[in-house]
């Protein structure tokens, strides 16, 4: 296979995944109130919100733009998102192993909220569970 030809098939297979999410209900202005509503959440919790306030201060609009094309990269393949998740979250002080686990939760309370199918909150959730331990490992090490 020519380099021309594994980028027409790398083209499909994006085409086909983003087709798959908007299909389940999943588009700009849903990611958009996902991420509001999430980290109106997160910055309420009593042990999440003072990591953020520390680290985010009070750029919450560039962080919560950076969000949304974070899942608009993850989950429509719209690969606006240029950053280096790992590389952010080794440098984030104050995390504990446990915020993870509430991270998770008040994330799909949200989705519970405001999800507009079953799929569209399974798709949300499989890559916040792929990439949590992931992040994890790089916040505390093994
Ligand atoms: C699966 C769970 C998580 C996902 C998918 C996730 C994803 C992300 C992403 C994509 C960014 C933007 C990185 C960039 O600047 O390009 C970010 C930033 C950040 N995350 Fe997470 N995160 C998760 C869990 C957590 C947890 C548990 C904490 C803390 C308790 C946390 C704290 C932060 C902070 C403070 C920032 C902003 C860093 C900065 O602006 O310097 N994250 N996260």
């Amino acid at each position: 296979m020519d380099s021309a030809e594994a980028y027409r098939i790398a083209l499909e297979k994006r085409q086909a995944l983003q087709t798959e999410a908007r299909g389940f209900g999943i588009d700009e202005a849903f990611i958009s109130e996902l991420v509001e509503q999430f980290y109106r959440k997160v910055r309420l919790d009593p042990s999440l919100g003072p990591v953020f306030a520390r680290v985010v201060k009070d750029n919450w609009d560039p962080h919560l733009a950076k969000m949304k094309l974070f899942w608009g990269s993850v989950i429509l393949r719209s690969g606006d998102y240029k950053g280096k998740p790992m590389e952010v979250h080794r440098k984030v002080i104050g995390g504990e192993p446990e915020h993870f686990t509430i991270w998770l939760r008040l994330f799909e309370e949200t989705l519970d909220e405001i999800a507009p199918s079953e799929e569209a909150k399974a798709l949300f959730l499989e890559r916040a569970n792929y990439m949590a331990p992931r992040l994890k490992l790089a916040m505390f090490g093994e």
